[in-house]
């Protein structure tokens, strides 16, 4: 299992010809995978898991680039015969056909959208254009497509959990749970969720869904918590809290959301909704108090340096108070738990971004500046 870890996180290539061969005894050998935000944070991973993985797939990363949209998090396999990058806006219908045409594609996995809830605050249309009608555009394009065979092919559209809402400070959500998205982020991927499901009730698109946990890890854009508070304690910068930092988050490192997807599309079951989270519940200010000890330790600064930075500042309107999963069916159906603890998913993503100083200082620099003053410096 670690050296399968190795390959998923772009190390230990030299073996990989035998190992694949192993992993691939009983895998279909001619899906055309289109992955959309593939250049994402998430849609990197997930790139080059099944890149690595599955050499005898095609994997076409269909991403057109925004702010959070990066090459360079693909950097390590974009030479691989079996990788694809075509740089298209999902709410080009025209050219969405033409990929699918150009790759013969088999299955969708869809993550491409606009994933911030505070820049849905601010903009929440551009929610609703990529999120909700890119998300049709792509079904539609599907649709038609494989329309002499559609039950030879899958929709996986990745969601989120926070379409359930919010909880108070008990309980979990589960798959029953009933949609209460409160933020125009959650809204637009609540629709986008009905419109998958009713493209599978109507037209028999054979679809599934996962709806996850918040997510940490290499590649995490800098507008998001952990992230963001990694590069301000670098930088010896104010670490902004919302409110009282009470606010609850279930955290989960990015590769295990990757293999829970990867088992997902190959085992889930057509017209199903899995939960994927980590049981791993924390606070905010919990979890910042934690960065602040484990950054002190690994920049050799004095205990309670970074914790000194800390900043209440005025709440997140809607702020959701609490999210938690209960992802006991994909565990006991598809038998996906998450493979490290967030102790060690944390220091991971911590070296990570240490090691890799450039990336983040190409990611914060131009516009995240501007956007950084506009949120931040604006009361
Ligand atoms: P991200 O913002 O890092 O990446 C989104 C990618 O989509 C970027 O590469 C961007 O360029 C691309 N994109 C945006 N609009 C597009 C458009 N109109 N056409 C083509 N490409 C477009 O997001 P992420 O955190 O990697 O999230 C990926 C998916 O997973 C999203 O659907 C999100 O809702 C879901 N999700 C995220 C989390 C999380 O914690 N980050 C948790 C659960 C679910
Ligand atoms: P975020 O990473 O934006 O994810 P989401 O809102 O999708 O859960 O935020 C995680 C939590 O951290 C959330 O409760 C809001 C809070 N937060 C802050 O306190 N300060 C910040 O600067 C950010 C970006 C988030």
């Amino acid at each position: 299992m670690k050296y399968r870890n190795e390959l998923i996180e772009g190390r230990g290539s030299k073996k990989l010809p035998f190992l694949l061969f192993l992993c691939t005894e009983n895998v279909d050998m001619s899906k055309r995978i289109l992955i959309t935000g593939g250049a994402g944070f998430i849609g990197s991973h997930v790139v080059r898991l099944f890149v690595q993985q599955y050499p005898a797939y095609q994997i076409v990363n269909l991403d057109c680039l925004t702010y959070a949209g990066n090459l360079a998090n693909l950097k390590d396999i974009e030479q691989s015969p079996n990788y694809f990058f075509e740089k298209v806006n999902i709410l080009d219908v025209p050219a969405l056909e033409q990929v699918f045409k150009k790759y013969d594609i088999t299955d969708v996995l869809h993550l491409a959208a606009e994933s911030h809830v505070d820049r849905s605050i601010v903009s929440p249309l551009d929610f609703v254009y990529t999120n909700v009608i890119g998300t049709v555009n792509l079904l539609n394009t599907a649709k038609t497509y494989w329309k002499e065979n559609l039950a030879e092919h899958r929709f996986y559209h990745i969601s989120t959990d926070e379409v359930y809402g919010t909880l108070g400070d008990t309980g979990l959500f589960t798959e029953q749970t009933p949609y209460a998205p409160n933020s125009p982020y959650s809204a637009s991927k609540a629709s986008s969720d009905h419109f998958v499901r009713a493209y599978h009730e109507t037209y028999h698109l054979p679809v599934v869904i996962s709806n996850c946990s918040n997510n940490y890890g290499p590649f995490h854009f800098p507008e998001k918590l952990i992230p963001l508070f990694i590069n301000n304690i670098i930088h010896q910068k104010p670490l902004p809290v919302y409110g009282d930092g009470k606010n609850t988050r279930d955290w989960l490192y990015v590769i295990d959301h990757a293999r829970a997807i990867d088992v997902v599309f190959h085992q889930g079951k057509n017209g199903e909704t899995y939960n994927i989270g980590g049981f791993n519940e924390w606070k905010n200010i919990d979890l910042v108090q934690l960065l602040c000890r484990l950054m002190d330790e690994k920049l050799g600064r004095d205990p309670g340096t970074s914790a000194r930075l800390i900043t209440y500042v005025k709440d997140r309107p809607g702020h959701d108070l609490r999210y938690a999963i209960d992802a006991t069916k994909i565990n006991r159906e598809l038998g996906w738990k998450p493979s490290v603890t967030f102790e060690e998913g944390l220091s991971k993503t911590i070296d990570w971004y240490l090691d890799n100083k450039e990336w983040l200082e190409q990611v914060t620099s131009g516009d995240y500046q501007h956007y950084y003053e506009k949120m931040y410096h604006q009361s």
